[in-house]
């Protein structure tokens, strides 16, 4: 296909800068947790933006937001689209690529006066990250039917409200039903450093690792820093620091693609002279092989007894969200990596560390994902960049996937 349109960069580019001003930090970067005010005033300039392009737009129960151009032919469409929702020290580009590159492919076929066979679709998930409220790509998981919306709306976030009073509250709680896929591509920053590192444009993304999240809380004794030999503390604090410690070595000692995280940690009663009675923490464990993740979960389990046992103190532990290493759909891939040779765009193929909705909308349809390139391989961080040329040859190699797709 060589009449294709081509992607119009500056558009695409002052979308993201506009949609980056919502919830903008002030040393830059912004911050849109799921369902907050931040995010319901992305959801609107996103929504602003299909019915500019008078898309139909669906919005869920759970507040998946759905514009659909439709096709010369009924049916399911294929659709694009990523998440709007961002982590405390969000960048420009985790999600919102792949939900405004996605709009810039219609606007692009649009303006070009194309009419593809099939409907074309671009959705914005609800709750991606996970961050606020457990376990991420939620929206999705409501969207396919794995997760229903009576367990969605009464999940209790990090800040003890609800997912169904936030979405009550920013009115985005639709009346939509979801509805079935064609194929699904994901445009994402890679948001590590390999493709930068090798100096290749395209990532072709054939797999998600695993992600197995557990929330510990750890009961001991608070008493007094000064009077109390150590002998006989029962330190809440020390288990949380000994097992912050532990899961980094048995990572390390695991090897390949394993890697674990304990990316908050609450002790109470959080003063400088009194032994913490609570220690709060989440552990975030990722493996490409299942079986290495699952022995990495028992080995670190296995020692948080071992340490409550030790230090005389309780321990409890609930999964916050567990996702098996999923691979996308052989042809779909196949079909990403000859789009961007026909870019003339470097390619690798490549796992993705991150979890994402494809890998949830690979359980009801065909689903690949394409990444550019991180500066400096970081993200969830508001240095987070991307290269204008990067988000302009991955949107292209989006136009040409889905058109051939839609035809
Ligand atoms: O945590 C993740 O992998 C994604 O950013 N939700
Ligand atoms: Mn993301
Ligand atoms: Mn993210």
């Amino acid at each position: 296909m060589t009449d294709l349109p081509r992607i119009d960069l500056s558009r695409l580019m002052a979308r993201i800068d506009a949609l980056g001003r919502v919830g903008a930090l002030p040393g830059g970067g912004v911050c849109r947790l799921a369902l907050t005010d931040e995010e319901r005033e992305g959801r609107d300039l996103v929504r602003g933006l299909m019915e500019q392009l008078e898309l139909t737009v669906t919005v869920d129960p759970v507040g998946n937001l759905v514009g659909t151009w439709p096709g010369t032919e009924p049916g399911p469409p294929v659709m694009m689209g990523s998440h709007i929702d961002t982590v405390r020290t969000g960048g420009l580009y985790d999600g919102a690529l792949g939900v405004l590159a996605g709009l810039e492919v219609i606007e692009a076929l649009q303006r070009a006066g194309a009419r593809p066979r099939r409907s074309l679709a671009v959705a914005a998930f609800t709750n991606e990250e996970g961050a606020r409220f457990a376990p991420d790509m939620m929206g999705s998981l409501v969207f396919v039917g794995d997760l229903s919306v009576e367990h969605a709306r009464a999940t209790v976030g990090i800040d003890g409200t609800t997912v169904g009073a936030e979405l009550d509250r920013i009115g985005y709680a639709g009346t939509d039903a979801p509805t079935p896929v064609h194929a699904f591509v994901e445009l994402h920053i890679e948001q590590g450093p390999v493709l930068e590192q090798e100096g290749i444009t395209i990532g072709v993304v054939d797999s998600v690792q695993g992600i197995r999240w557990t929330e510990v809380t750890v009961t001991g004794v608070s008493n007094h820093a000064g009077t109390t030999p150590m002998r006989l503390r029962h330190d809440a604090g020390y288990v949380a620091g000994s097992m912050v410690h532990f899961v980094r070595q048995l990572a390390r000692e695991i090897g390949g693609d394993q890697v674990a995280t304990v990316g908050s940690l609450r002790l109470a009663p959080d003063l400088v002279n009194v032994i913490p009675n609570e220690a709060v923490f989440t552990l975030d464990l990722r493996n490409t092989d299942e079986i290495a993740l699952d022995r990495a979960e028992a080995r670190a389990l296995a020692h948080l007894q071992a340490l409550a046992v030790d230090e005389g103190v309780q321990v409890e532990h609930r999964a916050l969200a567990r996702f098996e290493p999923v691979r996308f759909d052989a042809g779909l891939v196949d079909q990403v990596e000859a789009a961007a040779r026909a870019e003339g765009l470097s390619t690798r193929r490549l796992p993705s560390g991150a979890g994402h909705d494809a890998q949830i909308l690979a359980r009801i349809c065909p689903a690949a994902m394409i990444f550019v390139p991180s500066v400096g391989g970081i993200s969830h961080n508001v240095n987070e960049h991307t290269e204008p040329e990067h988000l302009e040859a991955g949107a292209n190699v989006l136009l040409r996937v889905v058109s051939a797709l839609a035809q």
